[in-house]
């Protein structure tokens, strides 16, 4: 019988923790303050360090993590944020939360993360704040974002959602920003046995506002000074999650290993594969491995479910293109290069307890199906190509394809 293989399966991972975890448990049932207990302070603490920054409040989840941080910016009806047209709704939800216009920009072709050169035109006297998303794992180019922002006197916010322990310049992504912001949902990289998520911030008052939105508003017990929310991490999401931030780095390592052996075998066939950005320099951390399919995407993923291999596409339609934005009238066309991606990426099966053997399955059935499809693709990363200046622009991509195809 073929062998299935899902795009994330955690049962592994949660069966060799599962001693380490009873045991924090314990402690939590011993104490029994389950909100903002003991173990909320030690995480906070611990995740704060492990980021290199000198606050982290635990939140909710990763969409109320961006909330508070443009709560705590006082960012509301009026404002503009700039934010990538490339994520998950949250990005840009976030600023439709708190009354504020989303402002989409386009992407890299090649890292998927916010297009640094498409940036400053959209600043108007109504900016206040830029959410670079640090997608897939990939650190965005966040040291040319932040020269942008501060010139600008513009608030800075990571979502960091999908890139915890991701790096730039040897640092941690979510200690460059105003605000970094982190999502604990079970599938990414750090992940909560439930929803979760943290704020980490430089600036003790904004530590401070954001504990106290999150809070009901409250900074004295039952005084409510402005109005707040309830969203606060819980003792046993933050007891699982001190137990596994301890294996966070070994995890990504993996992870990392895992997209190489991808890489090696899929290049060979002139697929485009993603890899660390040049910029930073960078380390990404692979919450999801998506190559560039062009022309040929969902035939592949046909074939990979055909013998079992579920693959994904994130995201299958830009931000600016989804119902909930068509008032802002922004329309096809607008984004072209977030537009070419949401039809030719594709996410492969990516978690640390994947093993070299259904790693080298997936790799070979992708890449002897993408050979059949496009015989005469160039072997090369998106990175090389771009730097080798193949692909320096969307026409150029295009051209690529059509080359591509015509070949085949
Ligand atoms: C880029 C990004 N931002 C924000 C979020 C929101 O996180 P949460 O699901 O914890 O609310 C997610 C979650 O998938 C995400 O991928």
């Amino acid at each position: 019988m073929t062998e299935k293989i899902p795009i994330l399966d955690l049962k592994e991972q949660t069966r060799n923790l599962q001693a380490e975890v009873l045991e924090a448990f314990q402690c939590v049932l011993a104490d029994a303050a389950f909100i903002r207990g003991p173990e909320v302070s030690k995480f906070e603490t611990e995740f704060a360090r492990y980021i290199g920054v000198n606050h982290a409040i635990g939140v909710g989840n990763g969409t109320d993590a961006l909330v508070l941080a443009l709560r705590a910016l006082d960012i509301g009806p009026g404002d503009e944020v700039i934010t990538t047209t490339f994520s998950f709704i949250a990005s840009a939800e976030c600023i439709s939360l708190v009354g504020a216009t989303p402002v989409f920009v386009d992407i890299d072709p090649v890292t998927f993360t916010i297009d640094v050169a498409k940036l400053e035109a959209l600043i108007t006297p109504r900016t206040r704040a830029v959410i670079a998303v640090h997608l897939y794992g990939q650190p965005a180019d966040i040291l040319a974002i932040k020269r942008i922002t501060d010139s600008h006197e513009l608030s800075l916010i990571e979502d960091c959602a999908q890139a915890t322990g991701a790096t730039y310049d040897g640092r941690r992504i979510g200690s460059f920003g105003d605000f970094g912001c982190f999502s604990f949902f079970p599938s990414k990289t750090l992940g909560a046995f439930g929803d979760g998520g943290a704020v980490t911030t430089p600036h003790a008052a904004m530590a401070d506002r954001v504990r106290w939105i999150g809070d009901h508003g409250s900074r004295v017990r039952y005084t409510h000074e402005m109005l707040g929310t309830n969203s606060r991490l819980d003792s046993l999401q933050a007891a699982v999650l001190r137990v596994k931030l301890r294996h966070l780095e070994t995890w990504n390592e993996r992870r990392r290993q895992i997209a190489a052996r991808y890489s090696h075998a899929l290049e060979k066939a002139g697929v485009i594969t993603p890899t660390d950005a040049p910029y930073g320099p960078s380390r990404h951390v692979y919450h999801q491995y998506t190559v560039r399919l062009p022309q040929c995407r969902d035939a592949i993923r046909d074939h990979l479910a055909a013998n079992g291999i579920t693959s994904v596409v994130y995201y299958p339609i830009s931000l600016h293109l989804q119902p909930v934005y068509e008032t802002l009238g922004y329309g096809r066309g607008a984004f072209p290069v977030a537009e070419l991606a949401q039809e030719e990426v594709l996410s492969l099966p990516m978690f640390p307890e994947l093993t070299d053997t259904q790693v080298d399955r997936i790799a070979t059935l992708c890449a002897e199906r993408f050979r059949e499809l496009v015989p005469a693709s160039p072997p090369a990363t998106g990175v090389a190509l771009a730097s080798e200046g193949a692909i320096g622009s969307t026409e150029e991509l295009v051209g690529l394809e059509e080359e591509a195809l015509q070949a085949g």
